[in-house]
């Protein structure tokens, strides 16, 4: 359903746009290291696929998927920095702080942030959606409740687990779902149930594969929510019952579906995405935790 090689060029286009070749070159590299290559660009394929959904070409909704991917990779960036997860690893290669060194790595996430806005006013120029697009991208980054505030959550003494996760992943999802609909010219509030309840799924399998899976399936460290303290599903309900969660959810999802010209199309779709997305997740492997405790 979704064309991930025109994605890519698109990218590729809007990065040479967003940060020319005059930029200062360690920032430039380090740019280009936290973009490409990517990791599965699932916030972006879920942007064009609501917005085919609804009606609207790639071609459409390309900015939105762009400025959401943009805003993850920044995400990334500095989540791995020392101040938070401290992390040497992602997407299997050195984080862009390993890389090219701190203070390069938070200009980078400073400038992928700017460069999503940027990108957005850029492809949307003239479109009547454009104010709302920015405002929707604005709340999913922002200190309220959006990224800035996911990562917030983890300087106080007790988040709480659902808030926590929203702000840090679900957000963005729903921002997707949402621009989605939105660059199709529909009305955007109907899909954010869908994003949410996606976003959720993906951060409770993000935290039973820190406690079940290696490095090197995922490429990053593992482990990280225990030895940072972090909330984690897996903490709060158990593995089994974080894994049933997950399970409900998937199932959720595909019920919030809103009416829209291709919904069969995206039914299918998302129930392939998430079960793909979800499948390591719901394997019963062991706790890591568990093993070392008996070990
Ligand atoms: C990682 O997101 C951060 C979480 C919300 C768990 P992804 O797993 O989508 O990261 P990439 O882009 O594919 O590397
Ligand atoms: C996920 O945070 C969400 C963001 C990075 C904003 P995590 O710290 O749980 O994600 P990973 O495991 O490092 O990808
Ligand atoms: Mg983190
Ligand atoms: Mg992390």
């Amino acid at each position: 359903m979704v064309r991930i090689d025109a994605f890519e060029s698109a990218l590729a286009r809007s990065f040479r746009r967003l940060v020319p070749s005059d930029a200062p070159p360690r920032l430039r590299a380090a740019v280009r290291h936290a973009v490409f290559p990517g990791g599965a660009r699932v916030r972006p394929r879920l942007v064009l696929a609501v917005a085919q959904a609804c009606g609207a070409t790639p071609e459409d909704a390309m900015p939105a998927a762009i400025a959401i991917e943009l805003l993850h990779c920044a995400s990334l960036v500095h989540d791995d920095l020392p101040c938070f997860d401290d992390a040497q690893l992602r997407r299997g290669r050195p984080t862009v702080h390993a890389r090219f060194g701190e203070p390069i790595a938070v200009l980078c996430g400073d400038g992928l942030i700017v460069a999503a806005f940027d990108e957005l006013a850029h492809g949307f120029a003239g479109r009547d959606m454009l104010g709302r697009a920015v405002s929707l991208l604005a709340a999913a980054a922002g200190a309220g409740a959006g990224l800035v505030a996911g990562q917030a959550w983890e300087e106080e003494p007790q988040p709480v687990l659902d808030r926590y996760h929203r702000a840090k992943t679900g957000v963005l999802f729903e921002a997707a779902a949402a621009l989605g609909a939105l660059a199709a010219g529909a009305e955007p509030r109907p899909w954010r149930p869908l994003g949410s309840a996606f976003g959720e799924g993906f951060q409770i399998a993000d935290d039973i594969l820190d406690r079940t899976a290696s490095e090197f399936e995922l490429g990053k460290p593992v482990g990280q929510d225990v030895s940072h303290a972090r909330p984690s599903a897996v903490d709060e309900l158990g593995l089994e019952r974080a894994r049933a969660r997950l399970d409900a959810i998937r199932s959720r999802a595909l019920v919030l579906l809103p009416p829209c010209p291709g919904r069969d199309e995206l039914h299918s779709w998302l129930a392939q995405l998430m079960s793909g997305l979800f499948a390591r997740a719901l394997v019963r492997t062991p706790d890591r935790m568990d093993a070392s405790l008996s070990a």
